[in-house]
């Protein structure tokens, strides 16, 4: 009997349950291994060097001890930086998560869009240059927040976070000039999905939400290939690098499509 696929999907927390989710739908059939270096949370707080001096050598001790079909760096203050380094070290296939701007700039009505991620995410030479390449003549603010992952975090355990803390990371999206307003708003953070209800709630004005999870399911599920016989009945493993037991798995199961992650 042949072994189902195993994917290794790795962010910083939580957010990449949001990505998890996407593929779990289109890829029932695999095995998972979800990593939260929650040990280092939160990325974007980092700078460039030590996120570098992180992530490169624990995802080789993962592909080590896992030994994985394929890695989803489901983390844009992670991927916009290291992707290079980890297809020259590993070769396992990876896919990254990068802010949605072509598809965002493509769409927009407008032609006002902000990108809403990590300090670390917005300042990098890579988002410059997606900018510089795919805006496509719209108008792009990029917004840098400091506490929306950390607030994304909290909320997901239970904990109650406040309107007011959630509107003032989310309002400097919201930009008008003299009735041009922002209408496509990229959520270049996985974690930002994970409140999407309240963003929507909160915003000034209705916009579109620009979440890169389906995209990355499909290219997923085209790297993988045409799915065998084999179905995984292992349920899915995660593992917190800080080492604490999670406590959630409730809450969690959605995300990993009603497995209960062990
Ligand atoms: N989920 C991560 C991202 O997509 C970052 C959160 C953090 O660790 O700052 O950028």
């Amino acid at each position: 009997m042949p072994t189902p696929s195993t994917i290794l999907v790795f962010d910083s927390g939580l957010g990449g349950l949001t990505v998890l989710r996407e593929i779990v739908g289109a890829r029932p059939d695999a095995h998972y291994v979800y990593v939260a270096d929650d040990a280092f949370f939160p990325y974007g707080h980092h700078s460039e060097d030590e996120i570098i001096a992180r992530v490169v050598p624990l995802v080789g001790d993962l592909i080590a001890r896992h030994a994985p079909d394929l890695v989803v760096i489901a983390c844009n203050t992670a991927s916009t930086l290291v992707m290079s380094q980890l297809r020259a070290a590993y070769t396992v296939p990876f896919v990254g998560t990068v802010p949605a701007i072509k598809p965002a700039c493509a769409s927009s009505k407008s032609r006002r869009v902000s990108v809403l991620g990590t300090r670390g995410t917005v300042k990098r030479e890579y988002t410059k240059r997606l900018i510089e390449d795919f805006s496509q003549g719209c108008e792009v603010t990029l917004v840098g927040s400091g506490e929306l992952a950390s607030l994304a975090e909290s909320a997901l355990s239970g904990n109650s976070v406040s309107d007011d803390a959630i509107a003032a990371e989310l309002v400097p999206c919201f930009v008008d000039h003299g009735g041009a307003r922002t209408d496509t708003v990229v959520l270049a953070c996985t974690h930002y999905p994970l409140l999407l209800d309240r963003l929507t709630k909160l915003a000034p004005w209705p916009v579109d939400w620009i979440d890169p999870a389906p995209a990355i399911a499909r290219r997923v599920s085209d790297l993988l290939g045409v799915p065998g016989s084999a179905r995984d009945t292992a349920g899915a493993e995660m593992i917190f690098t800080s080492n604490r037991a999670h406590t959630l798995s409730q809450a969690l199961m959605p995300f990993f499509g009603g497995r209960v992650p062990a």
